[in-house]
């Protein structure tokens, strides 16, 4: 389970103004966010930009400081966790769709998902062909496994985005505004995969602000300067 505790998120925000008048201002990102993501979970959060959503991924996956609060995933306290610690806890249990994703530009798009996949289980096996094949034919990239992400199109990549986050089979699937890029027929694909990643069993943490995109989710939150304000469904 991902529990989500009254967490709590400032930036610094460095403005500049004219001649010496640069001014520091906190941004309080999330105030207080509670949330409970269960193994089998489906969970969308819809808001809109600036509200909160991308921080409240990266607290999830331990790539921030929080002022405040705690995200425990089982056991593991990810929040206070030192860096090395919060990496191997992120990689043990999360597969993330960031919103603004870098490939590993030298690297063909497969070999961008073996590195992910080895990061993750050691070494290429039976399981790691099974589910190239299975991601490469749902997002209908097979085409794309040959190339260099520094020649793919903004759908293109997102698509290599999604397949990455999702090749090493993680127990849950931390989705951040995953179909922005993409062409209607995409997203609708984007929108079975995520299903199917849930009925086998996998948790979800979706946001978004694409309602059609959440509907499949079994929970969908609204999300207001950095506070979960509804419940939508
Ligand atoms: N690295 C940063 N430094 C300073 N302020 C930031 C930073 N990242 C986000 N913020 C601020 O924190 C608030 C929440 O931003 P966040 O990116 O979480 O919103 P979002 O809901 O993901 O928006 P979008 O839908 O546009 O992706 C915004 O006011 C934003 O300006
Ligand atoms: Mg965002």
């Amino acid at each position: 389970m991902i529990r989500i505790l009254d967490i709590h998120i400032d930036y610094e925000q460095l403005s500049a103004g004219f001649g010496a008048q640069n001014s520091h201002e906190i941004v309080h990102a999330l105030k207080g966010v509670t949330l409970d993501i269960n193994t089998n979970d489906y969970v969308a959060i819809i808001g809109p930009s600036g509200s909160g959503k991308s921080t409240l991924i990266t607290a999830v996956a331990g790539l921030i400081g929080v002022v405040k609060g705690d995200v425990f995933i089982d056991k593991y306290k990810i929040t206070r966790a030192r860096r090395g610690r919060q990496a191997k806890i992120r990689g043990k249990y999360f597969g993330i769709i960031f919103q603004f994703s870098e490939m590993l530009s030298r690297f063909t798009v497969e070999e961008n998902l073996r590195f992910a996949y080895v990061a993750a289980h050691g070494k290429i096996d039976d399981h790691y062909q099974e589910r190239l094949k299975y991601l490469a034919e749902k997002l209908d990239m097979f085409q794309l496994l040959a190339s260099y992400p520094t020649k793919l199109s903004g759908g293109q990549l997102q698509k290599t985005a999604i397949a990455r986050a999702l090749i090493k089979d993680s127990a849950y699937i931390l989705a951040d505004e995953p179909s922005g890029d993409l062409d209607p027929e995409s997203v609708a694909r984007v929108k079975k995969l995520l299903r199917e990643e849930h009925d086998r069993g996998k948790g979800i943490l979706l946001v978004t602000h694409d309602h059609k995109l959440a509907s499949d989710a079994k929970s969908v939150f609204e999300m207001r300067d950095g506070q979960i304000s509804s419940l939508i469904k």
